[in-house]
């Protein structure tokens, strides 16, 4: 969809061209925009809304067409609640709300929902939210069904009302940020949505390698034999029973001065997890097809980053493997050496995220990283502590944490924090080899942690757990292509310096 930033003024609405206009009611109370649109029709507005019986709680919704005295044939009017100031998170959901309500016959439509105040975000946030948002809300994976919608019952373009001419650069330097964001998760979602028998290890290196094409992000793939030189025997213990090598893929995209230190991101990218020898149950194991949601989500980073120009080097790393069960596969007890040289008995062949996380992280260290953060669907025990709202942030480093708890909360992605205290580290004791590669019962999420916690000492280091918050299930099941905004945010506050 075609986005823009224009000035209009309130006053201007009721004679401007655009097929729809968006207003909200705050509560019972009108906008600014939407008090303009009522006056110039004498009160129609106010009156539809009070005989609709729309209270305005954020995300409802009502469609006004024809209204007389105005111009657009639809009045959209969004709840926005009637808190002094907008939560991010009723923001998030009546921008969403408003443009999934939009009819998309009506062509083109005009937001004046920049006007609303937003806990936090100025008016140029909220137009970067606002295009983030409406990309997010118009997303659609429908690759694989025959019928598709025809381009006519598609919104084609929304225009982004600002009131202030002097804004207007500014403005429209949020919005093409906001758009780097949206296309950059919806890059994610895509992959992430992609079957498990289309994305192989080989189609992430694949899509690496396209993201490099033009040459701003320099792209190098490593196959099975490279890796096996490396030492990286513990992520080929992950792809040993599968038909489709291991891939270990490297992002380089220097955006700062040659020799600033690169920020590194890490993603787990298993794209099918049966759990190997270590066979999963049956009942919705379909979902693991988006194990590779944290791979995912740092080429949505890069391919972001390289769109906006961010002065900052960051360098992209995904660990890509099958977990296959087969008579080539690990068994549980198998002890394998990691590139770090510390032994791993293997001791549950479902817990393998770590398994190729460890050798990366170990593999990074070349880069003499600022920091490292790897992003990975680890544990299903971080789905039960956290559900699906928030990531679980794990670091030894209280600044960088907050740093990463923070850039979440600026753009409603948020991140939890959980320990990563020594005193976890003996539930990973192994009686044969330097550690086993689970912990037990108990602090799931925080044992595999731990676990990594034993390869990222050379380095300040952050590790994201986004088990629950990298998809949906049930009726909108789907990748959501978080954490892309929380890391786009953490990137671009410190090229800001
Ligand atoms: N990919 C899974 C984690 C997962 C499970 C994510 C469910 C989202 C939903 C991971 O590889 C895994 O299987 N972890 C095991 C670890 C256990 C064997 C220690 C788990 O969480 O059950
Ligand atoms: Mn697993
Ligand atoms: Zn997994």
């Amino acid at each position: 969809m075609d986005l823009a930033v224009a000035v209009v003024a309130p006053q201007a609405l009721a004679e401007d061209k655009t097929p729809a206009i968006i207003v909200a009611a705050r509560g019972k109370t009108l906008s600014d925009s939407a008090a303009a649109l009522d006056a110039a029709s004498s009160g129609a507005l106010a009156a539809a809304l009070a005989s609709a019986g729309f209270d305005g709680k954020p995300g409802q919704t009502l469609a006004l067409y024809a209204l007389p005295g105005i111009k657009a044939g639809l009045v959209l009017v969004v709840g926005a609640g009637d808190a002094a100031e907008i939560s991010l998170q009723a923001w998030h959901k009546l921008v969403l709300a408003a443009v999934k309500a939009l009819p998309g016959r009506m062509g083109k439509a005009l937001s004046t929902l920049a006007e609303l105040p937003v806990a936090g975000r100025d008016v140029n946030e909220r137009i970067s939210d606002q295009a983030r948002f409406v990309l997010e809300a118009g997303y659609r994976f429908d690759e694989y069904k025959s019928k598709k919608p025809a381009a006519g019952d598609l919104l084609s373009k929304l225009t982004l009302a600002i009131a202030d001419k002097a804004g207007l650069k500014a403005a429209k330097d949020a919005l093409v940020w906001g758009q780097c964001i949206g296309t950059g998760q919806s890059f994610a979602r895509d992959l992430g949505n992609q079957p498990g028998n289309v994305a192989y290890p080989g189609y992430l290196a694949e899509m690496a390698r396209a993201i490099g094409e033009d040459g701003d992000v320099k792209v190098e793939v490593m196959g099975e034999e490279e890796l096996r030189k490396l030492g990286m025997h513990c992520l080929l213990s992950v792809s040993a029973g599968s038909q489709h090598d291991a891939q270990l893929v490297t992002l380089n995209y220097q955006g700062g001065k040659a020799k600033d230190a690169p920020v590194v991101l890490v993603g787990k990218g298993i794209t099918f997890d049966t759990g190997g020898i270590s066979l999963k149950p049956g009942a919705g194991m379909d979902e693991m097809k988006f194990d590779m949601c944290g791979a995912a989500s740092v080429l949505g980073v890069m391919a972001a980053i390289k769109l906006a120009r961010l002065k900052l080097n960051v360098i992209g790393v995904i660990a890509c493997a099958e977990n296959m069960p087969s008579g080539t596969a690990t068994r549980p007890g198998d002890i394998v050496k990691t590139m770090s040289g510390q032994t791993v008995e293997i001791l549950n062949t479902d817990a393998e995220g770590r398994l190729v996380l460890c050798d990366a992280l170990t593999y990074v260290e070349r880069f003499k990283p600022a920091v490292v953060v790897d992003i990975a669907t680890l544990t299903g025990a971080c789905v039960v502590a956290l559900g699906k709202v928030a990531s679980g942030l794990f670091s030894p480093q209280d600044e960088l944490a907050e740093e990463l708890l923070a850039a979440g909360q600026r753009v409603d992605d948020r991140a939890w924090r959980l320990p990563v205290w020594d005193d976890y580290q003996e539930l990973l004791d192994s009686p044969f080899a330097d550690i086993a590669n689970i912990g037990g019962p108990t602090a799931g999420s925080i044992t595999a942690a731990c676990y990594l916690a034993r390869f990222t000492k050379a380095y300040s280091w952050a590790h994201l757990d986004i088990a629950g918050t990298a998809w949906l299930s049930g009726a909108q099941k789907g990748a959501t292509g978080r954490p892309v905004p929380l890391l786009l945010e953490f990137l671009r506050a410190r090229a800001a310096g």
